[in-house]
């Protein structure tokens, strides 16, 4: 008999589960949890906050109480965790975490997490997650690797240009990436990330652009056009003395296009209506003309005809990850598979609020032959919990900003650790 990773064989009394209200990277507040067990163990877990959601997403609990934080004060799921769920997890042993994780969601008892909050399970699933691997002695990358796979460290995906939701300028597309695929290992990666960002840095100011930050880290110029932000890129790999493309320095883009979806159906990109046909035209020549490798939501996340036809078009050579239209659902997923929609998938634990729950959606990908793409939000806290999990699941990939600003450096920071730590773990792409 095989026993999965998460699996512990001891039983575990909790003794302490409380929370904290606290700010996140965006100035809102969110939770941090803190889990106690029997024998003294304890461990702690910030919850993160997408801007740009996917309407399938687990739902977080806001107060709603306009004369606190704009009515996003998150007391109410603070109280949940101190009380219901704490008076639940006290109650009985655990053995493992899906054994935790199943009373939490049984315990709230909607489809989408929405009356303990969404907000309050992921923090608590995450403190658990810590709290077993730390009884058992483990690294937390360690006790998440499922059985039958090997964990490696990832390509760092750094957002380096902000747009759509995430800043205040004309860019429809969200997010422009660089990914040192071609990189010998973790720390040269890390490197090369730092070094394009500072040559980009240096470029942006030299042509006249303003060079603030957007939500994760990346400048935030005024251009409107993807083409232009994708010529500056490839410029600034180049300064940086690297080469563009998979031996070197690639780029990856995360448009987020439901966010300009209009009623219409058709999709807004720099003052022009395109159809869905017209818009994987437009992706198709943005990857012959630039070292484009993965494109995450390039359609909206009810355009699956759309989603068919991107894939048939593209899917040979490009990654294309599904986030707002998989929203890390197990069973969405499998759908997709099914209809060869995208042939990667986005992996946010609290867009489906287990920590359980996100393994499964893990191990359907594996299955089905779909990449992992493992991915930060765009408000976080210093948490590092998706470091291990990205390293654990042995995907290869994972997006986590800029290489700039502590809750986005905290997570490469965690993967130098585990490197430095793990000398012969193998870096990069993960074979699918
Ligand atoms: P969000 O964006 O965290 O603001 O939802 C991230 C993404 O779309 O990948
Ligand atoms: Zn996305």
């Amino acid at each position: 008999m095989t026993v999965p990773a998460s699996n512990s064989l001891r039983a575990h009394q909790i003794t302490g589960v409380t929370a904290l209200e606290i700010l996140d990277s965006r100035s809102r507040p969110t939770l941090q949890v803190t889990v106690t067990l029997a024998g003294g163990v304890t461990a702690t877990a910030g919850v993160p906050s997408g801007a740009s959601t996917g309407s399938g997403e687990a739902v977080e609990r806001r107060d709603g109480d306009t004369s606190r934080y704009r009515g996003l004060g998150v007391r109410a799921a603070v109280e949940a965790v101190r009380g219901e769920i704490a008076d639940r997890l006290r109650d009985q042993e655990w053995r493992t975490l899906e054994e935790i994780d199943t009373a939490l969601v049984k315990l709230d008892g909607t489809q989408n997490k929405a009356r303990l909050g969404a907000n309050a399970i992921v923090g608590v699933s995450m403190a658990c997650a810590r709290a077993l691997a730390r009884a058992e002695g483990r690294e937390l990358w360690d006790w998440l690797t499922p059985p039958d796979v090997a964990p490696r460290l990832p390509v760092p995906h750094f957002n380096v240009i902000n747009g759509g939701v995430h800043a205040p300028n004309p860019l429809d597309f969200q997010e422009f990436m660089i990914a040192p695929i071609g990189a010998p290992d973790l720390a040269e990666a890390v490197r090369a990330g730092a070094e394009v960002y500072a040559a980009l840095r240096a470029l942006l100011a030299g042509r006249g652009h303003a060079t603030g930050l957007g939500d994760e880290g990346g400048f935030a110029p005024q251009l409107a056009e993807p083409e232009e932000a994708l010529e500056l890129l490839v410029t600034a790999i180049k300064d940086a003395g690297y080469e563009p493309g998979r031996d070197g320095v690639a780029i990856a883009l995360d448009p987020a296009a439901s966010e300009f979806r209009e009623d219409d159906g058709r999709y807004r990109v720099a003052g022009q209506k395109l159809t869905s046909d017209e818009m994987i035209e437009r992706y198709a020549q943005i990857t012959s003309r630039f070292p484009v490798w993965l494109i995450e939501d390039g359609l909206a996340e009810d355009d699956w005809k759309g989603w068919a036809e991107l894939t048939g078009r593209l899917g040979e050579r490009v990654q294309l990850v599904g986030d707002d239209i998989f929203v890390t659902n197990p069973k969405i997923i499998a759908e997709a598979i099914a209809g060869g929609i995208g042939n990667a998938s986005l992996i946010k634990v609290n867009q489906i609020g287990t920590v359980t729950e996100t393994l499964e959606a893990m191990a359907v990908c594996r299955r089905g032959g779909y990449a992992q793409f493992v991915s930060h939000r765009s408000g976080e806290t210093t948490d590092t919990f998706i470091a291990d999990l990205t390293v654990g699941g042995g995907c290869g990939e994972l997006k986590t900003g800029a290489p700039a600003r502590g809750e986005r450096v905290a997570k490469y920071n965690r993967l130098i650790e585990i490197a430095a730590a793990q000398p012969d773990m193998p870096y990069g792409l993960a074979a699918i």
